[in-house]
Parts: structure tokens; sequence; C-alpha cells
């Protein structure tokens, strides 16, 4: 979800000012994929590198996502989508940690929707965890090093809970990951939209699924061997 910044400063508004709206279209995207069916919608809410920002900003997404969560408790219990989250949830402030933990609690029984929001979260940061359990699991004579393969490291991610995304949706016209799903994106279909977050809708939502549908995965094989299948 990116461009709430620009989107705003473009209307001559302060930043803060798109997080709000931002705020708004991230309900309509998560009712409506779960209208949709989407097992799986994951949204990058605050990277590792966010913590930069100027401290006011940082606090208002902090206040913005705790009465979020307060607001919205009944509409995820009500759509029947469980809550999870990824990142660095220890650096958040303990009154927003409270109220992700209850989420995440409460939600934990439904069956539709797995919903995660990544909040301190950063690729990298995902795979270097991965590393250190590696070594730690060696270390302790748990593991060898050759059963060390691709299938181990997916499981010791601490996503692992979530399946490789089959789409990723970046907004606001730039063409860059910054540091989402590293290692999970391997062969996800990107699409990287022109509108900033803000003025996304769930016309726009339609569009990029339907796209995306055309789309031939061939994960590395050929047209005619995906045929055989
Ligand atoms: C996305 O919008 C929201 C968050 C990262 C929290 P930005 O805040 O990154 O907006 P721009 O990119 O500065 O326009
Ligand atoms: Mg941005």
């Amino acid at each position: 979800m990116d461009g709430n910044g620009r989107w705003a400063k473009a209307r001559r508004h302060n930043r803060i000012f798109g997080h709000i709206r931002g705020a708004k279209i991230a309900k309509s995207v998560i009712e409506e994929c779960a209208r949709l069916k989407v097992p799986y919608l994951t949204l990058f809410a605050f990277s590792t590198e966010n913590w930069f920002r100027p401290v006011e900003e940082v606090s208002f997404l902090m206040l913005l996502l705790r009465r979020q969560l307060i607001r919205e408790k009944k509409m995820l219990m009500d759509q029947n989508i469980r809550f999870q989250v990824i990142g660095e949830v220890g650096r958040l402030p303990a009154s927003v940690r409270g109220v992700v933990m209850d989420t995440v609690e409460e939600t934990s029984g439904n069956t539709g929707m797995t919903l995660t929001f990544a909040l301190s979260y950063g690729g990298r940061q995902e795979i270097t965890l991965m590393a250190r359990e590696v070594a730690r699991q060696v270390k302790m004579g748990l593991l060898e090093e050759n059963e060390v393969d691709e299938a181990l490291v997916a499981g010791l991610l601490p996503s692992s809970f979530l399946p490789d995304p089959d789409l990723i949706i970046r907004t606001s016209g730039e063409s860059r990951i910054s540091n989402f799903f590293l290692w999970q994106s391997a062969y996800s279909e990107i699409e990287f939209e022109a509108k900033a977050w803000p003025d996304f809708n769930n016309e726009d939502l339609h569009r990029i699924l339907s796209s995306y549908s055309a789309r031939e995965r061939r994960f590395g094989r050929t047209t005619d061997q995906l045929q055989l299948r």
C-alpha cells in the first residue's frame, strides 16, 4: 500500500491525511477480498525502514493501526476473517501490541480469509532470523549441514504459515519490492499499479485480478509442458 504521503501532498494536505484515507481503502479492499473468497491477503502496512520516518508520522501510524483494529474487530468476526501478523511485533508500542495480539487471539478460530498485517516487517530481517535458527539447530546437533534444503529454509521463515503469494500488487507507480516477501516472491506475479493507494478502488482490484487470471504461470517450464498436466 504505497503513495499515501504523495497523494496527500499533491492535495496540499498533511501526509497524515493520506494515511487516514489509506486506512479506509484497506478496509474496503479487505472486505472485497473476503467476499471474493481470496484465501490469503497480506498487507504491507509498516516496514522495518518506516521507523526512520519523523516521530510524529510514526506515532500517528501506530495510533491509526490501533484505532482501526478496535473499530473493525466486529467486521473481522462477521466476515469470519482470521487476523495474523508478521514482523517485529515486539517493537510496536505496548498499547498497539496489546490490541494486535488480542485481535489475533480473538479471530484465531475464524475459518475464512487469513488477513495478515506485515508490521515492522522486512524480508531480509525474516531471512536473517531463519539463518540464525538454522545455525542454532546445527550447533545443538539437531540438524546436519546437508539437511538444509529449500523446504527446510521455507519452513523456518517466521511467515511459513502463509503460502507463497500468487500475486503482489504495489501501488503508486514504484517498480520495486522494497524488502517485502524476498524469498516467497520467487514466482509471484507482480502488478505495479500507477494509482496511489488512496485512489485505489475495488474496480482496480477486479481489473488486476482478471489480468492475473489471464497470465500463464510456467514456473520455469514450457507452455507445452503445462498443457500436459
Ligand atoms: C504508504 O504510503 C503507507 C506506509 C508506508 C505506512 P507512504 O507513506 O509510503 O506514501 P509515500 O510513498 O510517501 O507517498
Ligand atoms: Mg512510500
